[in-house]
């Protein structure tokens, strides 16, 4: 399995497998970070726009690039969050929009464990941070806990064995918090903090 056979074409089953969870993920995020308003933010990896949806209801940003490699997500984004603060572009971590240190906040929600080399990208963020400036990213608990999706794989593989390799939970175990810490630090960044954060996923 590769980063690869990941398909981020269909916005709208996004939206309704993740986006219902991503959405208040991304806003619990967002008031952790408490960021100060009047930034300039970049969203790297957006896909239908959870984030940069939190960022604006909640941060009272400046101005916020977001980028995902997927034109469609781009797209479904663009159509679904219509904010003049807001702008669009098809990128992904490798190909960053902006020039070096041209924001204040860079985050990226979900993306990291799909990314084929995640502390280049976090050093091609980083790039893009003014002095001082925030980073900051977030993946799901994938080996313990995020219970919606082992109910989902595990129904899946029992219903058809042959998914087993796709399941996210086998995948991406390894994405702990100390595993994000030492990316951060790994980058070169200083006052690195990983905390685990929660929402209620509600039937
Ligand atoms: C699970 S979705 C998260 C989307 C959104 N941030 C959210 O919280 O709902 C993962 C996203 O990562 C994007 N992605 C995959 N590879 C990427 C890369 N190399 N750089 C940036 N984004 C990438 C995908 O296109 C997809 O939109």
């Amino acid at each position: 399995m590769t980063t690869s056979d990941d398909n981020w074409t269909a916005g709208d089953a996004y939206e309704s497998y993740m986006g219902r969870w991503s959405r208040p993920l991304a806003r619990t995020f967002v008031s952790w970070l408490s960021s100060p308003p009047g930034a300039n933010w970049l969203d790297v990896g957006c896909g239908t726009g959870a984030l940069t949806c939190a960022i604006c209801e909640l941060a009272e940003p400046a101005s916020v690039v977001a980028c995902d490699p997927s034109e469609s997500f781009v797209v479904h984004a663009r159509k679904a969050l219509r904010d003049g603060r807001v702008s669009f572009v098809v990128a992904g971590a490798e190909d960053l929009p902006g020039g070096p240190g041209a924001f204040d906040c860079v985050a990226s929600g979900l993306v990291l464990n799909f990314v084929a080399d995640p502390a280049r990208a976090i050093g091609l963020m980083g790039g893009r941070l003014r002095r001082s400036g925030t980073l900051a990213a977030y993946v799901w608990d994938y080996g313990d806990g995020i219970e919606f999706l082992r109910c989902f794989w595990d129904e899946a593989v029992a219903l058809d064995s042959t998914v087993a390799d796709l399941d996210e939970g086998r995948r991406f175990s390894l994405w702990q918090p100390e595993i994000l810490n030492s990316l951060f630090v790994g980058a070169g960044l200083c006052h690195v903090a990983a905390e685990i954060l929660e929402i209620l996923t509600r039937f």
